[in-house]
């Protein structure tokens, strides 16, 4: 028992140095929400696609998932050229990207299963200006990170207050130093729409699911229905 509790113990402080003292922010997950999904593909295709892919999402299956025709995903939501049976493929190749960057930025398909729905937003929350990094930002979650904000222009900028213990200096909190195009509320829809929209592309089937899990409660209940009937036919002539 004091084994599994101090593993345990050690287990939380790993989150918490993981944050980096910033603590995550939740995001607010529902797929049920198809508008959402559907906005938060074309962030997905506007923002992100110029580096990143998902190739375990085909556009025809958005199409379908998300409830809208292919004709409509093909001009609203897919790059120019897309076919309607492509993968999300990013135009970045290999080479410029480990030129760029000194690392390919990875496929997300999964990212949303392997980091978690609420590390994802703070983490595209979390970008502040630091001139010593290549790109002029550095990350609350994800220290010295290679990726430019790719929402900068939504958001504004961020600078870090710290807070300093001795020799220590820890990050507290990130402050908006300057306005973006969006306000903060909108700008915190806009990363949750995009959050929703990979922690769907993590597991596209999950919104099948659901749909069939109504049509098993029904079932369910339909046979009830039919079971209490035969008991009672059943039963009449014994009482
Ligand atoms: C200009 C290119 C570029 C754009 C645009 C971009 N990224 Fe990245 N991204 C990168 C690179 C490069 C890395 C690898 C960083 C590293 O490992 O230090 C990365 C890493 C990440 C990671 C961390 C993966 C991990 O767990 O190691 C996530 C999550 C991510 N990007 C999400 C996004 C999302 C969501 C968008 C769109 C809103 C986006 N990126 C737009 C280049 C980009």
């Amino acid at each position: 028992m004091k084994k599994l509790l101090s593993l345990f113990l050690l287990l939380l402080s790993f989150n918490v140095f993981a944050s980096g003292g910033v603590e995550l922010q939740d995001a607010d997950i529902d797929l049920n929400d198809k508008v959402s999904l559907q906005r938060g593909a074309k962030h997905f295709v506007t923002y992100c696609l110029g580096c990143h892919s998902a190739k375990q999402i085909r556009y025809l299956r958005i199409a379908v998932d998300l409830g809208l025709d292919e004709k409509h995903v093909l001009k609203d939501i897919a790059p120019e050229g897309a076919g309607i049976y492509e993968q999300l493929h990013s135009a970045m190749n290999k080479h410029d990207a480990e030129k760029w960057f000194g690392t390919q930025p990875p496929d997300l398909s999964l990212i949303a299963r392997s980091r978690g729905a609420d590390w994802l937003y703070s983490y595209l929350k979390g970008f502040y200006t630091d001139k010593s990094r290549p790109f002029g930002v550095n990350n609350a979650i994800f220290e010295d990170v290679g990726m430019p904000n790719p929402l900068w222009q939504l958001q504004g900028e961020q600078q870090p207050v710290y807070e300093t213990d001795g020799e220590k200096r820890t990050l507290e909190k990130l402050v908006s130093t300057s306005k973006g195009t969006q306000t903060a509320q909108e700008f915190d829809q806009t990363v949750n729409d995009l959050v929703n929209f990979l922690v769907y592309v993590g597991e596209p089937v999950q919104l099948e699911r659901q749909q069939m899990g109504k049509y098993v409660l029904f079932f369910l209940f339909v046979f009830l229905a039919i079971a209490y009937l035969l008991k009672k036919e059943y039963w009449k002539d014994v009482h």
